[in-house]
């Protein structure tokens, strides 16, 4: 089936004493999906949230598809935890893992999505191996860690190595997307578009999360 444009805004910038509410406000803006990025303080310097605020969103938002965005360093122990949490797509970073298709089968068999994720510093060839069992790959455009920053354009290649090689790959970026950003992201093939300040800060939020739809739309053949 051929790939569609989805947008899923990222919270980590949103007022997290208010999740539930700004989660709501982005999906009645036309939000595909929600990326919740989930951080131990380990992997990347810095500390968010884990399995049990995301299964208290879950009890609000019953139906939108959640993809947990895993910068931890021990993926594997949080999949049971987030699959009974409602999480639909577990996309972990392959860096820390010593036997990704394992994790990845692991993921599978709870009932959840694979998403394999690479930060700046990684080869994408390093993946090749384990695309046949992924749903998604996610491609980093920033060092995670901390919303807000300087859109990567070098990473561009690698999105372009996948699209070109993969042409029915859900393929993601993530990391200073945004209205200015977004052509660049779209040329290159991706059609899974995490955006944080740019939407969640953003006055009309359906205009920001429809204008970035319509650029990837415009470039899907
Ligand atoms: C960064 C996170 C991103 C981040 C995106 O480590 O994985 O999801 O929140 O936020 P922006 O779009 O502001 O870079
Ligand atoms: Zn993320």
């Amino acid at each position: 089936m051929p790939v569609q444009a989805k947008i899923g805004p990222s919270i980590l910038n949103a007022d997290l004493s208010n999740l539930a509410a700004e989660s709501q406000k982005l999906l009645d803006n036309g939000a595909d999906y929600l990326h919740l990025d989930v951080m131990d303080g380990t992997f990347v310097p810095n500390l968010t949230f884990g399995h049990p605020m995301v299964k208290s969103l879950r009890n609000k938002i019953k139906t939108a598809f959640f993809e947990t965005h895993m910068m931890v360093q021990n993926p594997e122990q949080w999949i049971e935890p987030m699959a009974d949490a409602g999480v639909n797509l577990y996309t972990f970073h392959v860096e820390p893992v010593q036997d990704v298709v394992r994790v990845s089968r692991k993921v599978q068999e709870s009932g959840m999505k694979v998403g394999l994720a690479i930060k700046p510093g990684t080869e994408v060839q390093d993946l090749e191996k384990y695309l046949s069992i992924a749903d998604v790959v996610l491609v980093m455009t920033v060092e995670p860690g901390f919303g807000g920053q300087s859109f990567m354009a070098d990473m561009m290649p690698k999105v372009k190595w996948l699209r070109e090689n993969y042409p029915n790959l859900d393929i993601e970026v993530d990391g200073g997307v945004g209205p200015k950003t977004i052509h660049c992201c779209a040329e290159a093939g991706a059609n899974m578009i995490v955006s944080g300040t740019a939407v969640v800060g953003a006055s009309d939020q359906s205009q920001v999360i429809k204008e970035l739809r319509d650029v990837v739309h415009s470039y899907l053949k």
